[in-house]
């Protein structure tokens, strides 16, 4: 049976295109579902990005719900409508979501299975639930039972809860219609379906089509949907890109599932900053809170090890510091030596490697480099190309950094070092934790405090000088 919602949800889902369609069917198309090109017919592989069993049918666009009767607004006028943010109670996800959630937003989450997404989640619900938020969490992979004795563990009460086993996305619809709450989390968007859609859940048009209805009904009711979505093997949310231009905010739950570390980052925010990474450890008590991030990396470092140094890195407004490390075999028994780096950008590896060659005189030229970050941090901030540098530096002499220095500085083509922003945050979080020295780009608007001295560096070359790392001889004459 149809009922009235589900009528109006499948019209407000079928736009104009969808209703001219009817005079004319439109051509069948194709789509990779991972570079999101078009094809106009199957084809084992996609032609534009080589990926194999790729593309998959393609429904013609859609429409966002109301898009038809959306009035033209002044700028001013526009900002005065910016809709409400409710703080989650988990501060970790208040940091990255910049606030909170945003009434009518859809959010993405996901991670790899085990993470602790549903736990996450389920801590967000008791938060909004303590505010007089009721949510709704359906689960496609859990029972109800299951998700009260998580519950009943983590000591929530689930007061304002409201749970649902279902796996058909139209049912839910008229449960949210019938409970109207205010916050709902699907659990996960790859094992709910549309029944229309005709396809399997877990497929790509399944995802895509589960994803479109609750974002329709998200802004048309003005709740905030929060989507759990599993991780494949190769790092992609499965279904996989095609869902990140539908939602608002994509978030990535990430850690070792062995250890107790996990970090929350936004790769998407429509309505703030990507910058910032939540920090929190998996206990037997749910997920707890690092507000004091700065030194969590530096607990079981090592010190006199030749390959590693320390960078002060600014994750959002928070400076932490990272340890990062290098191994290097200079005279590679493979025809292609390896460069392998975890937790940094690979192409700016590459680039620090090729400057330690040309520019400070290291022969790297057949060296296999390892690099890494400890700890499973990722590491994007410019400001740590000179560590990097110092740890590959000090791996191919073999001479250790002191265990009381830390560098900081962005590298350039020509060896040179470049400034940083937020170079006295850094510094001063450095100095809280005792370091006694910073080498820092020169011309750094810097004033040293108490305890640590600063080391103005003009060249990647006066750097690994000032730290006595000169080049070792090139492989040929070491045998
Ligand atoms: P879960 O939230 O179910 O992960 P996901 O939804 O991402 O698949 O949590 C998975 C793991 O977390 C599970 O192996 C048990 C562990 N865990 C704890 O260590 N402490 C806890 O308090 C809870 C609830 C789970
Ligand atoms: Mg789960």
């Amino acid at each position: 049976m149809v009922t009235a919602s589900q009528t109006k949800y499948q019209k407000s889902r079928r736009g104009p295109s969808a209703q001219s369609a009817k005079a004319k069917p439109p051509k069948s198309a194709y789509r990779c579902s991972e570079c999101l090109e078009a094809a106009p017919q199957w084809s084992g592989k996609c032609p534009s990005c080589n990926a194999w069993n790729s593309l998959v049918e393609d429904s013609p666009v859609l429409s966002p719900a109301g898009s038809t009767d959306n009035a033209v607004l002044g700028l001013a006028q526009a900002a005065a409508e910016l809709p409400a943010v409710t703080p989650t109670g988990v501060g970790e996800l208040d940091r990255v979501l910049g606030g909170g959630l945003v009434g009518g937003s859809v959010t993405l989450l996901g991670g790899e299975p085990g993470i602790g997404k549903s736990t996450l989640v389920l801590q967000m619900c008791a938060g909004l639930a303590a505010q007089d938020v009721k949510c709704l969490i359906v689960s496609g992979e859990e029972s109800a039972a299951q998700i009260g004795g998580r519950a009943q563990r983590l000591g929530i009460d689930g007061t304002g809860i409201d749970v649902l086993s279902e796996t058909d996305a139209e049912r839910v619809l008229a449960v949210v219609d019938s409970t109207s709450p205010g916050a709902l989390i699907i659990d996960s968007v790859q094992t709910l379906a549309v029944p229309a859609a005709a396809s399997a859940p877990g497929s790509v048009t399944q995802v895509r089509e589960v994803a479109q209805v609750f974002t329709a009904m998200a802004k048309a009711k003005n709740i905030p949907v929060v989507l759990i979505g599993h991780v494949t093997k190769e790092g992609s949310l499965a279904g996989p890109r095609v869902l990140e231009h539908l939602v608002d905010t994509v978030l990535e739950f990430e850690g070792d599932r062995h250890q107790g570390l996990r970090f929350l980052r936004a790769l998407k925010h429509r309505f703030g900053s990507t910058d910032e990474v939540g920090v929190m450890t998996m206990g037997t008590l749910g997920l707890d809170p690092v507000v004091d991030a700065g030194g969590l990396f530096l607990d079981d470092r090592h010190p006199g090890i030749p390959g590693s140094v320390v960078v002060p890195i600014v994750q959002g407004r928070r400076p932490m510091l990272v340890e990062v490390q290098a191994l290097v075999d200079l005279d590679s028994p493979l025809p292609q030596p390896r460069r392998v780096a975890q937790g940094i950008d690979v192409s700016r590896f590459s680039v620090v490697v090729a400057v330690l060659t040309k520019r400070a005189g290291h022969p790297l030229y057949r060296a296999d480099v390892f690099a890494s970050v400890v700890g499973g941090m990722k590491v994007s901030d410019p400001g740590s190309d000179l560590a990097i540098a110092i740890a590959v530096a000090s791996a191919s002499c073999e001479v250790p950094v002191p265990s009381d220095v830390c560098v900081l500085g962005e590298i350039g083509l020509g060896g040179e070092v470049r400034r940083v922003p937020h170079v006295e945050r850094r510094i001063n979080e450095a100095a809280r934790l005792g370091f006694r020295h910073a080498i820092v780009p020169q011309g750094s608007k810097v004033d040293a405090p108490q305890g640590l001295q600063v080391h103005p560096v003009a060249t990647v070359k006066e750097a690994l000088m000032s730290l006595n790392l000169k080049p070792p001889p090139p492989p040929e004459k070491q045998r």
